[in-house]
């Protein structure tokens, strides 16, 4: 994997001299072709010009000479096959784990260019491990019958792992979409215009290229004087005048699989990481006299690949803002976008509201009407319609009902059920327990391993007493059921329906149905007691009458 880092570069020099350089006539603009027809949400610069770039740039495209061939009557049937490079480390995380298994948004960061794949319609996908194989299959979901893997025994580099995928591809006869797998933020429309582009320009392969005003650690692409792509530089093995480059390589390519191994296994180690660079492939070709045409992405944020945690950051933020748009599309009101985290899988009905500093994670589940209170966390949580979730309320790995109303601060872990128009308020905390229909628990209760029928009332500081240090055990409360305030119930124990538990009641035997359950000491009143010993009677040295 990568020695270099990125940030740690020193700062590039001034840009190189211009002056040696001859003029290019500028190439009149019809014989530019027109840009691909626009996807919604696919914005494409083709007629970007790349500011400050030594390289003279005309809008990106084919050569005159390259213009669109007929298409074959059967060029749209050829199939296109993703395959997704997810072999290496990513040393530049710094961290235990590959960083393609990091997650992002609530998804591994190649589960993103999965998924992205699976929503451009791509048919097959062939995703290539190697490190933390195992792991990292999981983190793709390796039940898809559509995805199939590929080992890289030694991560020699991005060309290596290509051809280490070349068995799998045998028999494809059709385009290949290489991607990086660090891509999370890489949407499904922009993968359809790419190959829809490399379809329409006949070269053997295209590439997708950004300009970043800060293009350090990148690969720079290197266009010749007439704008054509001669050659991709990775930034380790770049001079100061190609680092001045600002348009670079993504790592989302198409190529025709004729174009691919071949030309790919004379590539060789010598540079500077002693990688084999999927990179060289553009100058291998090139000298050949085939044609690489690139397709320029406005959307730097979109094509950036992540290799360190400030990036997955700014992945993160950008999948974020994407999935709070589409949410306020569909008809979600969230107050604040900017401080709402709302994670791909989700999925929120109508009319439903989310005050700001809000989190929801993971497989949840929210229906309509529902509104989610300032500060509150949610994770693979399914909530009915129309439940209120006033502030600052955890919930995790639960399932509530219809109309129910919780918090505020009020915590449900795992396994925990409220059924509907069921209610917990302020510093109750649920576990492992089921609270039936139209139940109640409105202020400080634990509430563990319980099963709750319906219309029951949990009276202000209930505790179940779950754990005798050993195991854990079950309180039963039937339907209707009133406990009263600062009860403890003992597990194992049953409060059948309709029984009654006094307040401040230790249950420690199952209560019959109906009756009434009290434990305390019976009251007593001692008249005048407070006048002769209380604390007035000593500060005013009272005569004790
Ligand atoms: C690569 C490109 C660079 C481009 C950048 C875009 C090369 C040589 N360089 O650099 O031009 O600007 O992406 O983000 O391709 N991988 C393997 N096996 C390996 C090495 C890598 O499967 O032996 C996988 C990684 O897991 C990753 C992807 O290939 O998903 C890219 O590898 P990475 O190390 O991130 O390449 P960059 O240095 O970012
Ligand atoms: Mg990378």
């Amino acid at each position: 994997m990568k020695k270099k880092s990125r940030r740690s570069r020193p700062s590039r020099r001034a840009k190189p001299a211009r002056a040696a350089a001859p003029v290019v006539p500028a190439v009149p603009r019809t014989a530019a072709p027109a840009p691909p027809p626009a996807r919604p949400g696919a914005t494409n610069a083709f007629h970007n010009a790349i500011p400050n770039s030594p390289y003279p740039l005309r809008p990106v495209g084919p050569l005159p000479d390259d213009r669109p061939r007929p298409r074959a009557n059967n060029h749209h049937k050829r199939e296109t096959l993703a395959l997704i490079l997810a072999a290496g480390l990513g040393k530049r995380m710094q961290s235990r784990w590959s960083k393609l298994l990091h997650s992002v948004a609530g998804r591994p960061v190649v589960r993103h260019v999965v998924e992205a794949t699976r929503g451009a319609g791509v048919a097959r996908t062939v995703v290539v491990v190697g490190n933390q194989a195992e792991e990292v299959r999981r983190a793709v979901g390796d039940h898809d019958k559509r995805i199939a893997f590929a080992f890289q025994k030694e991560q020699l580099g991005t060309g290596h792992a290509v051809l280490s995928a070349e068995r799998m591809l045998a028999g494809h006869d059709g385009d290949v979409l290489i991607l990086n797998g660090d891509l999370p933020a890489l949407r499904p429309e922009t993968i359809t215009a790419f190959v829809d582009y490399h379809r329409e320009h006949a070269a053997p392969l295209s590439l997708l290229t950004t300009v970043l005003a800060d293009p350090r650690g990148y690969g720079r692409v290197i266009r010749n004087y007439g704008g054509d792509v001669s050659r991709i530089i990775e930034d380790a093995d770049a001079t100061a005048d190609e680092r001045a480059t600002q348009e670079v390589n993504c790592g989302i390519y198409c190529v025709d699989i004729r174009s691919l191994f071949r030309p790919l296994r004379q590539a060789t180690r010598d540079n500077a990481q002693g990688e084999i660079y999927l990179t060289d492939l553009i100058e291998i070709l090139r000298k050949e006299g085939r044609k690489v045409a690139a397709y320029r992405h406005g959307e730097a944020h979109e094509v950036l690949g992540v290799n360190d945690r400030r990036e997955l950051a700014d992945a993160g933020r950008a999948l974020y803002r994407r999935k709070a748009d589409a949410l306020m599309r569909s008809g979600v009101t969230l107050m604040d976008p900017a401080t709402t985290y709302i994670d791909m899988p989700v999925t929120i009905g109508r009319d439903s509201v989310i005050e700001p500093g809000v989190m929801i994670l993971g497989d949840s589940h929210l229906g309509e009407d529902v509104r989610v209170g300032l500060g509150s966390r949610i994770a693979d949580t399914t909530i009915g319609d129309g439940t209120e979730i006033l502030a600052y309320c955890v919930l995790g790995s639960s399932k509530v009902g219809r109309g129910c109303k919780i918090g505020p601060f009020s915590h449900m872990r795992p396994d925990s059920v409220m059924d509907e128009e069921a209610h917990i308020g302020n510093f109750v905390e649920m576990k492992k327990t089921r609270l039936g229909r139209g139940s109640k628990a409105n202020h400080l209760a634990y509430l563990g391993d319980a099963e709750i029928g319906r219309d029951a009332n949990i009276g202000a500081g209930t505790i179940t007493c779950n754990y005798d240090g050993v195991a854990k055990h079950r309180t039963v409360i039937e339907d209707e059921v009133f406990i009263g305030s600062d009860t403890q119930l003992v597990a194992p124990v049953r409060v059948r329906r309709g029984a009654f538990v006094g307040a401040g009641t230790t249950v420690t035997k199952d209560v019959p149905a109906h009756a009434l359950a009290i434990s305390r000491v019976r009251q007593e009143n001692k008249d005048g007691w407070a006048r002769k010993h209380g604390p007035l009677a000593k500060r005013d040295g009272h005569n004790n009458k």
